[in-house]
């Protein structure tokens, strides 16, 4: 494109205009968007057209874990281009080869096949193929406070509300939902350590009785639902219950995985292995769009002799699997996944005193860098300011209005019904956590003022 081209002339107000007026907008009302024109991003920070700076609090959708415009990972980029952007799925490519080389540095051992993808979606939609080609069987559970992807097979095995809309064909045959494993407001109304991990013992009853289940899916830290992390017996007492009935376990890593949790894969903090492994958004700290389906030799055994049913054509894309390499080297240069532990104690404390100020804070939790902060109405019944319902209808939240607050102030943070997800980029320094919380610790006044007396 020339200087001179239209697109070179065009405001901030045209290009938020035309985007608003060309484009949809996901999982909202369109109405409402008004999408802020973001020109430039660097580390922690996201500029809009106007040059005002934002804290990337959430790292955009906890995604950008190496932070912004990392010099090798974009210049990776550029190479890839230069030297092979695309062949078949069909061919070998340096690229594919030094990225597998480079999983199997990081993965849990055993998981040792790949199946590259283009995003957590598709990633999960292959798993789930996978699943049902290698045990026979069809059905997968999933838990109610989970995502696993937009199109029908992972909205289907979705628990949250964005699934309503497509139902009832978008529940998919053959999905059915577990209670999530939520120790601060358990769904089956126990308590921990009494219950004696009755959420995963419950798995085994649905097995059971749902006959034919292929898979059992779960986020090992559940994400966007509010950064719920299991006890230390859960993950084991599910291994165990999967393989007492010859059911694989799929850990749906999109958004735990990636150091983001102190640790290169959330399972890791169990020593739990999984049959499958899916992952996405860090594993290039989303600045191309890679998605990885990967399996145990057993289950790429079975394929030995049987049709592998499944393909894209940008599967194995070379110009996603270059910046793949690249930006687990940079991960392992900067010794990300350590510095994601050592600030879990900063960020926790900060988090704690902030519940301790607030009465409107319910529950703090999370691992490594990745924290929720749920705010409620009352802290003894644990009610919500609001409802998964109100939240698809496109009612006014009281989670968006701080949001809301905090960006006019310099800082993004993600929001979701009645939490905010703190995910930044594991490059964060501690004057910029301060930062954030800051903005937060300002605003959960708005909240405050709403509790119940
Ligand atoms: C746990 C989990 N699985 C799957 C997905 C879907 O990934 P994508 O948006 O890349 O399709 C997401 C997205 O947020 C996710 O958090």
């Amino acid at each position: 494109m020339s200087d001179n081209s239209p697109a070179k002339t065009l405001t901030s107000e045209q290009i938020s205009d035309i985007t608003r007026q060309t484009n949809y907008g996901t999982w909202r009302f369109q109405k409402s968007w008004k999408p802020i024109h973001i020109a430039d991003a660097e580390g922690c920070w996201i500029t809009d057209g106007a040059g005002k700076r934002y804290l990337d609090f959430s790292a955009q959708l906890m995604c950008v874990n190496l932070g912004h415009k990392n010099a090798r990972v974009v210049e990776s980029i550029a190479e890839q281009a230069r030297e092979l952007a695309y062949v078949t799925p069909g061919y070998a490519t340096k690229s594919r080869a030094r990225l597998s080389e480079k999983l199997l540095e990081v993965l849990p051992e055993g998981i040792n096949k790949f199946f590259f993808a283009t995003s957590g979606t598709e990633a999960n939609e292959a798993a789930f193929k996978i699943a049902r080609m290698v045990t026979g069987k069809n059905k997968i559970i999933s838990r109610y406070r989970s995502y696993h992807g937009s199109t029908m097979g992972s909205i289907a095995a979705t628990g949250d509300p964005r699934r309503w809309a497509m139902e009832p064909a978008g529940k998919g045959a053959g999905v059915a939902f577990a209670p999530e494993c939520n120790c601060y407001d358990c769904p089956i109304k126990h308590t921990y350590p009494t219950c004696n991990i009755a959420c995963a013992d419950y798995i085994e009853h649905m097995i059971r009785n749902e006959s034919d289940v292929a898979a059992v899916i779960v986020e090992p830290v559940v994400g966007t639902n509010g950064v719920l992390v299991p006890p230390p017996e859960y993950f084991p007492r599910l291994r165990e219950i999967c393989d007492r009935h010859g059911v694989l376990l799929i850990d749906d890593e999109v958004m735990a995985g990636w150091g983001r949790t102190g640790k290169w894969f959330a399972i890791d903090h169990w020593g739990v292995k999984p049959d499958i492994l899916v992952t996405a958004k860090g594993i290039t700290s989303a600045y191309v769009p890679l998605g990885l389906c990967a399996t145990t030799s057993k289950i790429a055994d079975y394929f030995q002799e049987h049709y592998f049913a499944h393909g894209h054509t940008y599967e194995a894309h070379p110009l996603t699997l270059g910046p793949g390499v690249a930006t687990i080297e940079e991960m392992q240069r900067l010794k990300l996944v350590e510095r994601a532990a050592e600030l879990e104690p900063y960020l926790r404390a900060k988090l704690e005193a902030l519940k301790a100020k607030h009465p409107s804070v319910g529950d703090v939790r999370g691992l490594g860098l990745f924290f929720a902060v749920e705010i409620v109405k009352n802290r003894k019944t644990k009610q919500l300011f609001n409802t998964m319902r109100e939240k698809v209808e496109g009612k006014p939240l009281v989670v968006d209005q701080i949001a809301g607050k905090m960006m006019a102030q310099g800082v993004a943070i993600q929001a979701w019904v009645s939490h905010f997800v703190i995910a930044p980029p594991l490059i964060i320094t501690k004057a910029e956590l301060d930062l954030g919380i800051a903005a937060l610790d300002e605003n959960l006044s708005i909240a405050d003022a709403l509790v119940e007396a």
